[in-house]
């Protein structure tokens, strides 16, 4: 998918908050190598580069344009192109941080105990994901992409929802750790603008539904469609504000120690 860090970047207040909140709960003082794993443009990997600045902090992910920006902008950081799905890194991590990006991926019944591998006895897996996947923002995205009309050309693109319950990743994890700290909460996001849900889904959920179809005409279409849909479900305050509940889910993961 062709990410565009501009859009994501229209509310980076609201996007770093969560990142802050686990970045909290981590408790290593000096971890050696750090993994900043769907790092994007790189604001949280600065974050950790500030926290921690004598260690080796390398940004890993898969898109370019993310990248690119990354770079521009710290440009002292180690950052790195690849798929988190095969990570496997020749130093293992102290400390893997992945803030808004493990959702991306399926099979985390796979995924999130192998990232657990790539970590030395003590490291520490913290990771934050969206969890707002049965929220109107995202399910009329889905109906829309079903219906009649748009199925043809976009419904394959609706994928089972890839965060699990928080006792899900509890089972999956409690035997193979040391110490786990999971928690949920949902932000009340106020933001500003006309249909501020569709600026917001713009640079995040919309975007792989608009890539898949053929042509402006279509994209405009589908946007328009969408955008009436969250305008109802999200009707603007008095004061023209919109409030976008939402949820995330938190793991902070440490291994047994040697
Ligand atoms: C929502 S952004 C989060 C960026 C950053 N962590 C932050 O908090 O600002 C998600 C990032 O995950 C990356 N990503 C998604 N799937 C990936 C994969 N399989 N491998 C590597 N990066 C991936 C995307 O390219 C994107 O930059």
């Amino acid at each position: 998918m062709v990410w565009n860090p501009d859009q994501y970047h229209l509310f980076s207040d609201h996007r770093l908050r969560p990142a802050l909140d686990l970045l909290s709960q981590v408790h290593l003082t000096t971890p050696r190598v750090i993994y900043d794993l769907g790092c994007g443009t790189g604001n949280v990997t600065s974050l950790l580069s500030k926290r921690w600045g004598d260690s080796i902090i390398v940004g890993v992910d898969s898109s370019a344009e993310m990248l690119e920006k990354a770079k521009n902008d710290h440009p002292a950081l180690e950052w790195k192109q690849a798929d988190i799905q095969h990570f496997e890194p020749t130093s293992k991590g102290h400390l893997i941080f992945s803030n808004a990006a493990l959702h991306w991926l399926d099979k985390h019944d796979e995924l999130i105990p192998s990232l657990l591998e790539q970590l030395i006895p003590g490291g520490v897996l913290a990771v934050q994901m969206p969890n707002n996947f049965q929220a109107p923002s995202h399910q009329l995205l889905y109906d829309l992409a079903l219906s009649n009309g748009w199925r043809d050309k976009v419904g394959s693109l609706v994928r089972p929802a890839p965060v699990h319950k928080l006792e899900w990743y509890y089972d999956l994890l409690s035997s193979k750790v040391a110490n786990l700290n999971l928690w949920e909460t949902t932000y009340f996001q106020v933001l500003g603008g006309k249909n501020a849900v569709l600026e917001w889904t713009r640079g995040t959920a919309l975007r792989p539904f608009l890539a898949a179809l053929d042509s402006d005409e279509e994209r405009n279409t589908f946007e328009q469609e969408y955008a009436d849909l969250l305008l109802d479900a999200y009707p603007q305050q008095e004061d023209g504000s919109t409030i976008y509940p939402f949820s995330r889910l938190f793991i902070v993961a440490e291994t047994e120690s040697d």
